[in-house]
């Protein structure tokens, strides 16, 4: 088994003509948070739904796991959506449960034991018997990360789950995905924010389809050649000298 959680060999997809992931190659070890950067459309969620095995590469090949994406890998990864996928009808609890189930959790007992772990971790208590189209944007992003990591994935693939959380919840998510990261799991976090950069151990910058820059927030500060460059500044150093400065 290899010591790596995702393998991209030579990877490029293309909607129709548009060519949206343009020759990806890219090894990413277990046990880190990985950071997906780049501007409106550069192909994050692209990225992230090919990883799931949503969409099947136009060329190339990906390994998630020791396994090439398909159904039957689905209970090994954990995928939260750019836009939440609940059932509005459904309470907090009910669309939690639902996951639980649909990613093999058999046991009543222990699932319930783990639904309740998880409405706690996203602090929804007080809402867990409410409809979710009764929540707020940042309430229902909650829950789309809850159903994600029911099942307890050895692999989190998140398209920007801190969208629409206020401060505190995203130090505590952050808290929660070192733990988990410590544990061993991977997650890959695609974001546009330069604190969930920050967090992350690893990260690429993504601009139409292929990596600009590749390493850790403190390696890609130091590339700029400005010892006090934020992140922020790298992001756009490498964005620029990637092209012709538009983004
Ligand atoms: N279903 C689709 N059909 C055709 N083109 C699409 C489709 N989905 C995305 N695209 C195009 O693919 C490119 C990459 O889109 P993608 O959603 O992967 O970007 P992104 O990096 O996630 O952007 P954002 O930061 O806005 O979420 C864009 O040019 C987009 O218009
Ligand atoms: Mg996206």
């Amino acid at each position: 088994m290899t010591d790596m959680a995702v393998i991209l060999n030579g990877v490029s997809f293309q909607y129709g003509r548009l060519r949206v992931i343009d020759g990806i190659s890219l090894q990413i070890p277990r046990g880190v948070s990985f950071g997906l950067l780049g501007p409106n459309g550069a192909g994050k969620t692209t990225l992230i739904r090919l990883l799931v095995g949503l969409l099947r590469p136009s060329s190339g090949s990906i390994m998630c796991l020791g396994q090439a994406p398909s159904r039957r890998s689905a209970h090994l990864i954990g995928y939260m959506p750019e836009l939440p996928a609940l059932y509005g009808e459904l309470t907090v609890e009910q669309n939690i449960d639902f996951f639980a189930r649909v990613y093999g959790l058999r046991d009543a007992r222990a699932r319930r034991t783990r639904v309740g772990e998880v409405i706690s971790l996203i602090d929804l208590d007080p809402k867990r018997r409410t409809p979710v189209m009764k929540l707020s944007g940042g309430m229902k992003q909650r829950v789309s990360l809850g159903c994600a990591i029911v099942h307890k994935p050895p692999l989190l693939l998140l398209d920007e789950p801190t969208v629409g959380l206020d401060p505190e919840l995203r130090v505590r998510f952050w808290e929660y995905f070192n733990d988990l990261t410590s544990r061993g799991t991977t997650i890959i976090i695609s974001s546009h924010t330069m604190d969930d950069a920050a967090h992350c151990g690893q990260l690429i910058f993504l601009r139409h389809g292929r990596i600009v820059a590749r390493g850790s927030p403190q390696e890609l500060k130091a590339a700029t050649g400005n010892p006090h460059a934020s992140l922020e500044e790298a992001f756009l150093h490498f964005i620029r000298q990637s092209g012709e400065g538009d983004l």
